[in-house]
């Protein structure tokens, strides 16, 4: 059974019947996630990702949120991609998952590494072969000539290797987001919503709760 952590401030009880409850962060994520599939029409993990350039620009886009570990969360993508580039420069990010049937967030930030060979191994070799031979021939984020192009490369990509046998590119690979910050938000009446955000000084360190004014 989940521990009782996140309470209202008189201790009593728990906010919306423990809505907001969970021994960590990431329990409690992957609970929102499970019932995010049972009511979002397609791509429940679909999340926004915030990353920046050298300059500080800030640029967001798309990613599936792939593995949610005891201190982490994992994306799959190609590290020559612009996303690439920004978190070679500077290797933190932040996200944001939004389920409108649900009306909840989960907005995270924090320090980013790659995940091991073995774990974008494995899961590199569990996608579709069309999918496996579009990471080894798309050049992400570069200028395409023609649709065709890509297609193209892609095909002879599978007719290379063969369907079993195409080789993750070493250039694509999962990030792991190694939260500092979590918040849950939950739509209430009236605007009246809920946020409580979890906080720690250190990848390993203990977390702190704090319900937040909406
Ligand atoms: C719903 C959705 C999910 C996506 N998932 C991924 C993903 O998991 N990995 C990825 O590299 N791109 C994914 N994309 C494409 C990215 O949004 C983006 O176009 C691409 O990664 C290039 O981004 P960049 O040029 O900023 O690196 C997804 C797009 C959408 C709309």
């Amino acid at each position: 059974m989940t521990k009782p952590i996140v309470r209202d401030a008189d201790g009593r009880n728990e906010t919306r019947n423990g809505l907001f409850s969970g021994d960590n962060p990431y329990d409690l994520s992957e609970r929102w996630m499970t019932e995010a599939w049972q009511s979002e029409p397609n791509d429940a993990n679909a999340m926004a990702l915030a990353t920046t350039n050298k300059a500080g620009l800030p640029n967001v886009r798309m990613v599936l949120l792939k593995e949610i570990e005891q201190g982490g969360f994992v994306f799959y993508t190609n590290s020559e991609s612009a996303k690439g580039g920004e978190l070679a420069g500077n290797s933190q990010a932040a996200f944001v998952l939004h389920w409108k049937s649900l009306g909840r967030q989960i907005r995270a930030r924090g320090p980013v590494e790659a995940v091991s060979a073995e774990q974008s191994d494995a899961y590199f070799n569990s996608r579709h072969p069309q999918s496996r031979a579009g990471a080894v021939a798309s050049q992400q984020s570069r200028p395409l000539d023609a649709r065709d192009t890509l297609v193209k490369a892609t095909a002879a990509v599978r007719e290379k290797y063969g369907d079993d046998h195409i080789p993750r590119p070493s250039h694509w690979h999962g990030y792991r987001i190694r939260p500092l910050e979590i918040e849950f938000w939950a739509d209430g009446d009236h605007r009246l919503h809920d946020r409580f955000r979890w906080t720690r000084d250190t990848p390993d360190g203990e977390w702190t709760i704090e319900r937040l004014n909406p």
